[in-house]
């Protein structure tokens, strides 16, 4: 399979985001002069090498996408940490211990755009308390239980996906429980399906992916009000979930 079928074929959102995806090995991609002073000095080398992973990743994506001289474009922050991108487009970044991702579009097509990579976790109560709603942790309970890694890992993500493609446009902050999220029936056997031991535990080849529904449970700006619906895609892997989230201009 070709690099770009990989990254199409891992991609949890329509086919005009463009996605890239990097898993773990290679070199440090460089990073462009302008993005070097946005890491402190002191920055461990692991927070360097996601930096410039993700910002490879959003270059890679730019490319896809169509966007002039798309290797040459800083990726520079807007605000407390949230990437500012070039004029007329909309993305997200996200990295998770080697493994980095970033998603781009066109701004007159989408008004936000999150993606989000996570590690299966387990959900222990606390965590499970802090992060999902009562509905949330009902699902997670038809799940089975060689599932549950992977579906608290969804939830999770799914969370933060929804987070940066509101965030930067509302600049409101949103808490984990301040949306619900809602997976079709059919993901709980996939998050079961594969055995571990019979995938590569750092496979970036996807065991299964869909869609899943969310709505917001409280004001987030006047765009995004109470009750506000919008739509997100899921890719589970063996030791990884990227979940994306996107909202239409
Ligand atoms: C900001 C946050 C979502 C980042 O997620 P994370 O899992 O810690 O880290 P990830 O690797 O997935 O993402 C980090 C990237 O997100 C991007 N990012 C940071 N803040 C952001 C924001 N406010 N909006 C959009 N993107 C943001 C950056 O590109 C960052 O990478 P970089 O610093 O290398 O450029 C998370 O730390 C957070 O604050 N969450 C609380 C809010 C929340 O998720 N609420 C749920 C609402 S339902």
């Amino acid at each position: 399979m070709s690099h770009r079928a990989a990254a199409d074929a891992a991609s949890p959102f329509p086919p005009d985001i463009a996605f890239a995806l990097l898993p773990p090995g290679g070199a440090e991609p460089p990073l462009l002069p302008e993005e070097r002073g946005l890491l402190s000095a002191r920055a461990l080398p692991e927070r360097r090498g996601e930096f410039a992973r993700g910002r490879a990743c959003a270059r890679e994506a730019m490319a896809r996408l169509g966007f002039a001289d798309a290797p040459r474009q800083p990726i520079l922050r807007a605000g407390a940490r949230a990437p500012r991108w070039p004029e007329g487009l909309v993305g997200a970044i996200s990295h998770s211990h080697g493994w980095a991702a970033a998603a781009v579009s066109w701004r007159r097509l989408y008004t936000g755009v999150g993606l989000d990579v996570e590690r299966p976790h387990s959900a222990k109560p606390s965590l499970l308390d802090r992060i999902g709603l009562p509905e949330e942790a009902d699902w997670l309970d038809s799940v089975p239980p060689a599932g549950r890694p992977r579906a608290f890992a969804l939830l999770f993500s799914a969370k933060e996906s929804i987070y940066k493609a509101l965030n930067p446009a509302s600049g409101v902050f949103l808490g984990y429980h301040d949306a619900r999220v809602a997976f079709p029936q059919d993901v709980a056997d996939a998050t079961a399906k594969a055995p571990e031991s019979a995938q590569r535990a750092e496979s970036a080849l996807p065991i299964a992916s869909g869609r899943f529904r969310w709505h917001l449970l409280r004001d987030s700006g006047p765009a995004f009000p109470s009750g506000y619906r919008g739509d997100g895609g899921y890719v589970l892997f063996a030791e990884r979930v990227i979940t994306g989230v996107w909202v239409r201009a």
